[in-house]
């Protein structure tokens, strides 16, 4: 069973029932594929919500098909396997067969969707969504940005490519000196930048699953490969194996405290241990205000040391993308030579230089949100379906004792409530609940109580 529906831009979309989507054969599919013909040469799967709608797919017409509708039939059959096909039909010369062929297979990052759209799932207004996906934060930026953003008068200028200002401002916060500071587009640039510094194609780079998933993700787009170790049952690190595979050969090892998903920490010893492996450790502190434990001290004496960080998460500015890295001075002024000339914007910097000036309302902030954690993880423990993990972050990751983290997702969504789930084997029975507001934290246990039933003395 499809459903079409005629969108009002020039997109077509489709919308294959979950049963549908599962339980379909070939011939289904083909028959599909031919009716939809009519109108494709690009067709794009709408990848990121599938877990609401597991077969939509988006569509843009352009021309008929005509011969090419056989080749088309064989590449939705893979689509929906895959979900991160994007096809041109129609062209003349394969495209494809130009782009570096690792590329060609790359999957998506399962980013997440901004608030319109879901609110456009939900079929509720933008307003009314209740975003705990994203570990965003839900005080939002500081008054000082929005003051600050707003009396800019050099939008039109390029910013400093070589980041005084901001160099300066980061290394007087972190207590270190400009020379080992990098600034990038969000700490996930700062990823990607060391991956390119250090990593080509073949080489190893170690991580601890579960993680985060970019690490993965900007590995492969580098050429290299990612070896993922796995933690135990509580997910700690397994040092041992770690070491065992780094002895036959790595160039980088991401170490995440605290970690997302699982918000543990790792300790100072761990990353001592680590740093005589003879890798680069890129020490993933994202959540670090939120924890308040840092190993940036051992910078200065480590040059295979790299601490990242992120404004984020503590300074509400994922919108702005702000991430910055603390390093040795030769790796520092590599980073600064290869990354692109421009990436802190203005606006960037404006927000950045307004948020450690307005720092101690965004830590008491930081310091509401952990006692809302706190109160969530009691909250959430009192259902008996649910063991949330403890977390030193923004974010409780929570397994289900019954079925399956999409489904919960599912239902949870349909009352416009947003968090992350997983289609990984190992996180399959997994939530993860961003901590938000009070009142974004009680509507999303009054959900779970109409989904799950009453928690065993929820409300007492
Ligand atoms: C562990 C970790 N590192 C890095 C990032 C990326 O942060 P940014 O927004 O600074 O790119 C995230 C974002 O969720 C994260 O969880």
């Amino acid at each position: 069973m499809a459903l079409r529906t005629a969108c009002k831009t020039d997109a077509y979309c489709v919308v294959l029932t979950q049963e549908f989507c599962y339980k379909c054969n070939a011939s289904e599919i083909a028959s599909m594929a031919l009716e939809t013909a009519e109108w494709c040469n690009y067709q794009v799967p709408f990848r990121s919500n599938a877990s609401l709608y597991p077969g939509m797919f988006l569509f843009t017409p352009v021309q008929k098909l005509g011969r090419h509708a056989a080749s088309f039939k064989g590449i939705l059959k893979k689509t929906l396997g895959s979900y991160n096909l994007l096809t041109r039909m129609n062209e003349r010369t394969d495209i494809r067969r130009l782009m570096r062929p690792h590329l060609v297979e790359a999957e998506p990052y399962a980013a997440i969707d901004p608030p319109e759209v879901l609110a456009r799932m939900a079929g509720i207004p933008e307003e009314q969504i209740i975003k705990l996906d994203g570990n965003e934060n839900l005080y939002g930026a500081s008054p000082g940005v929005q003051q600050a953003l707003a009396s800019c008068r050099t939008y039109h200028i390029y910013p400093d490519p070589q980041q005084r200002r901001v160099r300066h401002a980061l290394a007087e916060y972190a207590g270190t000196t400009p020379d080992r500071v990098v600034a990038g587009a969000g700490s996930d640039e700062l990823i990607d930048l060391l991956l390119r510094l250090f990593v080509g194609p073949g080489d190893r780079v170690i991580q601890s699953v579960p993680t985060f998933a970019m690490y993965a993700t900007f590995t492969h787009l580098v050429g290299g490969t990612m070896v993922s170790v796995p933690r135990d049952e509580t997910f700690d690190l397994d040092l041992e194996a770690i070491g065992r595979e780094a002895r036959q050969g790595a160039k980088v090892l991401f170490l995440t405290s605290p970690n997302n998903p699982t918000g543990n920490l790792v300790s100072q010893e761990t990353v001592q241990e680590s740093l005589k492996m003879g890798l680069v450790v890129v020490v993933d502190e994202a959540y670090y205000e939120f924890a308040g434990s840092t190993v940036a001290s051992l910078v200065p004496e480590h040059n295979n040391l790299v601490v990242l960080r992120s404004f984020s998460k503590w300074a509400g500015l994922a919108g702005l993308r702000i991430g910055y890295g603390l390093m040795d001075p030769a790796v520092a002024e590599r980073l600064l030579v290869i990354k692109p000339p421009y990436n802190i914007t203005v606006a960037s910097e404006i927000a950045l230089l307004a948020s450690l000036q307005d720092r101690e309302l965004l830590l008491s902030r930081v310091k509401s949100l952990v006692e809302e954690r706190d109160r969530l993880f009691v909250e959430l423990g009192r259902f008996p379906q649910l063991t949330p993990v403890p977390s030193s972050a923004n974010f409780i990751l929570c397994r289900l004792r019954q079925g399956k983290g999409r489904s919960l997702y599912g239902e949870l969504a349909r009352r416009g409530i947003f968090v992350r789930y997983y289609d990984t084997p190992l996180l399959r029975d997994y939530i993860r609940v961003s901590v938000g507001l009070a009142h974004h934290n009680r509507a999303l246990v009054s959900a779970l109580q109409a989904i799950l039933g009453e928690g065993e003395t929820a409300h007492d």
